[in-house]
């Protein structure tokens, strides 16, 4: 046990579970932006069905029935993730500016090795910090629409509440800085995790950089394309027809919920009647 407390207090467990935990936000990211890449199709009706069987199977998925849904597990990873990143990262990047010391943060600005991603990493992680908010807060915490299946089972329709969003022009500008901003915070964060890991090869370390930049670009141009496409699908009138028709479903279940509520209440004073009834007819006997 001692060891393990030993290994995370360590300079180089930290920095080795900075950059596990990196390279485990750097998939869910490349992850989550290719399932996103169900969005980009021209034909609406498909694009609704695989994007909503696609989230209903992430977080329905439970094949071994577990309490609990492992939607909520990876989401507790997922936080652990970015918490252990997050405040490993500050923490070793003020280990090592302590251990440089002033005139070592001087030499490097007076070198010009302070960029504008540099300067601009507290601003864009609080950026970054409020576009999560936003995002939760529209898409998994967002409006809930009701989707049949194939199978005619009755799902939330994560396609219309992304696209509804999207319909709306201000947040696809948004969404279009905001992977600007990913993009140049993640750039930065990859070149900088090499210095701070204290890892330099003569071989290796530009090769790693050049696969740094191109994730970085590919990330940022990826989201941002499914963001625009989104935009502009969000905009036809096949898209409007498949908004009427989820809204029309869901009128048809509050409907059938209204009548059923209806008919159940319906029952009590019709028994009562009847009770009445055969009291008075009982009476006139
Ligand atoms: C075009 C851009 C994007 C689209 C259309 C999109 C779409 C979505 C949707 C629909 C959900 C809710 C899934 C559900 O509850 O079933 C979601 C969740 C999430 N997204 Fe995105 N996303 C985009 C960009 C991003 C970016 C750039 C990041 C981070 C760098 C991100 C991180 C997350 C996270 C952490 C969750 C929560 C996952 C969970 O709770 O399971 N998304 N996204």
């Amino acid at each position: 046990m001692q060891w393990i407390i030993k290994y995370l207090t360590s300079s180089i467990g930290k920095k080795q579970i900075m950059g596990l935990s990196g390279v485990g936000i750097a998939l869910f990211i490349l992850g989550h932006m290719c399932g996103n890449f169900q969005l980009l199709t021209f034909d609406q009706a498909a694009a609704q069905a695989s994007y909503n069987a696609y989230t209903e199977f992430l977080t329905g998925f439970n094949p071994l029935h577990f309490p609990v849904k492992l939607i909520y597990l990876v989401e507790l990873g997922l936080i652990a993730l970015f918490v252990i990143h997050i405040g490993l990262a500050i923490k070793l990047k003020l280990e090592n500016k302590a251990a440089r010391g002033p005139e070592g943060y001087d030499v490097n600005a007076r070198k010009g090795k302070k960029t504008f991603a540099t300067f601009t990493m507290i601003w864009s992680g609080l950026f970054i910090l409020g576009f999560a908010i936003q995002h939760l807060a529209t898409l998994k915490f967002g409006d809930h629409f009701l989707y049949m299946n194939d199978k005619g089972e009755i799902v939330r329709d994560m396609w219309l509440t992304t696209i509804d969003m999207f319909a709306n022009p201000f947040w696809t500008i948004f969404y279009l800085i905001s992977m600007f901003v990913i993009g140049m915070h993640l750039f930065h964060a990859i070149a900088s995790a090499f210095q701070t890991l204290g890892l330099a090869h003569q071989k290796w370390t530009p090769v790693v950089e050049v696969a740094g930049i191109v994730y970085s670009v590919v990330v940022a141009l990826g989201f941002a394309v499914t963001a625009a496409f989104a935009c502009y699908v969000a905009h036809q009138p096949e898209t409007q027809a498949l908004r009427e028709k989820s809204h029309s479903l869901q009128q048809q279940l509050e409907q059938k919920k209204a009548d059923e509520a209806k008919k159940a209440s319906f029952v009590v004073p019709a028994s009562m009647d009847e009770v009445q009834v055969s009291y008075v007819v009982e009476g006139v006997r």
